[in-house]
């Protein structure tokens, strides 16, 4: 008799430590998250980020960015508080609600203009673990969830420009469909920082 119930003892012991060891193996993620996924996914992303058509309205200065090349705007033409410029140099002077026609002519959007003085977006010059860190911070973000910046970035229409840029314009390396996927992969992954 003692033996039989050593012998259930010991198998019941050994079903707890297996079901431990079950729980256990797969609880460094929680389900659907995927650390590996998301940073890579985020690496995509952030070669979008960092092209011309995107960097050169979230500069690290005042002036906004101009070319593939990312030179200051010409005409010394400043952010001002609101992003929209300053006096005589308000973007909406030369930037009409969509492209003018040919090369070197001004883009267009109803609402071109850089972020606002209090809440740059700065993107150039930040490393790809700075910027996924500031894009998730709703106090640098606009005040945005993570589901409103996968919104922000599949139907805005200042990034959706990016890839109707006007004349002589190169595109982002990635086409915008791939961009907003792979946007979305990296949060839906866990919005996992790069190592760096
Ligand atoms: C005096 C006219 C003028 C004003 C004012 C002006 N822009 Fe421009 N902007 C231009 C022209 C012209 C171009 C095209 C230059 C080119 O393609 O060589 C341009 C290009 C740009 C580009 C480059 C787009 C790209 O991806 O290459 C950005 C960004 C930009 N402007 C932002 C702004 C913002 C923001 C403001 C207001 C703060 C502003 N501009 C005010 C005339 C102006
Ligand atoms: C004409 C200038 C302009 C261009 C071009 C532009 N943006 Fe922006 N972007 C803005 C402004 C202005 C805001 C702030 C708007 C707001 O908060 O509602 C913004 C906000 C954002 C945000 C919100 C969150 C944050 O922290 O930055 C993201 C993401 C973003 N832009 C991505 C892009 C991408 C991607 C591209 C290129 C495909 C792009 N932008 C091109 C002007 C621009």
């Amino acid at each position: 008799m003692r033996v039989v119930y050593f012998l259930l003892t010991v198998s019941f012991i050994g079903m707890i430590a297996m079901s431990f060891h079950q729980r256990s193996s797969g609880a460094t993620e929680e389900p659907g998250k995927d650390k590996a996924a998301s940073q890579k996914a985020f690496a995509a992303v952030y070669k979008v980020l960092m092209s011309p058509r995107c960097m050169n309205c979230h500069p690290a200065g005042d002036a906004p960015l101009q070319g593939d090349d990312s030179h200051p705007h010409m005409q010394n033409v400043q952010r001002g508080p609101e992003g929209k410029g300053v006096y005589a140099l308000k973007c909406t002077n030369c930037h009409q609600p969509q492209n003018t026609s040919g090369e070197h002519m001004p883009p267009g959007n109803p609402k071109w203009a850089l972020p606002p003085a209090d809440r740059k977006m700065v993107f150039q010059g930040r490393s790809p673990r700075q910027l996924a860190a500031q894009l998730l911070d709703p106090r640098l973000n606009g005040g945005r969830t993570k589901e409103q910046l996968i919104e922000h970035v599949t139907s805005d229409t200042l990034v959706l420009w990016g890839w109707h840029p006007g004349d002589g314009r190169t595109l982002p390396p990635l086409n915008h469909a791939e961009f907003a996927r792979q946007f979305k992969r990296w949060i839906d992954k866990g919005a996992y920082l790069p190592d760096k």
